[in-house]
């Protein structure tokens, strides 16, 4: 009895969402979770915060994994992901997988826009013109994405205290100066398409 509730404190104080655990349909429990920081659906209400909703599963899951592995780091997310199981995490994986992307789009000026073609002519073949048509399933969609999420990760691909693993990724990153992450990032901020 004595070890069931702790069990149970544990599992609550692990996932931050009492009542949420106990929703009908488990998975709709876990999201809410999510939701609460990355918005209903898995759309940014803003901030640093990313938009998850409408990435590939791939993406996704692969994200997840690596945190949980250590594989790749996150100040927030290596140790909340480290609470779910292996099929928990497939299952939000496929859950925000599930949903339509929706572009958060925030205003940029005709600067912004002139000078992220340029700073983002390299993307291209990846992520495609606006971010917007990743050429593989392991790519993450950009256009309306938070800026400021998209900043900081870029700093984070260039920055050798952080372990992120994909190499082209990597070598691109390392490529840009911050003036030019500050000005793709807003670029891809501001597409809608
Ligand atoms: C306390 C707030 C918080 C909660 C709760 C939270 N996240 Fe996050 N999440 C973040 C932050 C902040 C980032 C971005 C910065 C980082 O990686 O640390 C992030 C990043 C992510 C990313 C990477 C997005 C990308 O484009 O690469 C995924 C995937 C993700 N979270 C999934 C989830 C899932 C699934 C849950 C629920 C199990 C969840 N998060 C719960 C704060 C949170
Ligand atoms: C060879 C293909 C390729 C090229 C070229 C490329 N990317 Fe990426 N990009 C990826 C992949 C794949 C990921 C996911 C990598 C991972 O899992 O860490 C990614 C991730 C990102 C992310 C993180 C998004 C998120 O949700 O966390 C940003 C931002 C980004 N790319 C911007 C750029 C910019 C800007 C350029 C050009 C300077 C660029 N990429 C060039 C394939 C590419």
């Amino acid at each position: 009895m004595v070890k069931e509730t702790s069990l149970v404190l544990a599992a609550l104080g692990l996932l931050c969402a009492g009542p949420a655990v106990q929703a009908a349909d488990p998975i709709e429990g876990l999201a809410r979770t999510c939701n609460n920081c990355h918005g209903v659906d898995g759309v940014s209400a803003g901030g640093a915060m990313p938009s998850i909703g409408g990435q590939s599963e791939a993406y996704l899951k692969h994200v997840m994994m690596e945190w949980k592995s250590g594989a790749r780091a996150s100040a927030t997310m290596t140790r909340l992901i480290k609470g779910y199981s292996d099929e928990q995490i497939a299952a939000l994986a496929k859950y925000y997988a599930g949903k339509t992307w929706r572009p958060v789009v925030q205003a940029a000026g005709a600067d912004v826009l002139a000078q992220g073609k340029d700073a983002t002519n390299r993307c291209e073949t990846c992520h495609g013109a606006t971010g917007g048509e990743p050429d593989e399933d392991d790519t993450p969609r950009l256009n309306g994405q938070q800026a400021r999420y998209l900043e900081l990760e870029l700093m984070k691909y260039r920055d050798d205290g952080f372990t992120m693993t994909h190499k082209k990724m990597l070598r691109n990153a390392r490529r840009m100066d911050e003036g030019d992450i500050t000005t793709a990032a807003r670029f891809y901020g501001s597409q809608s398409k």
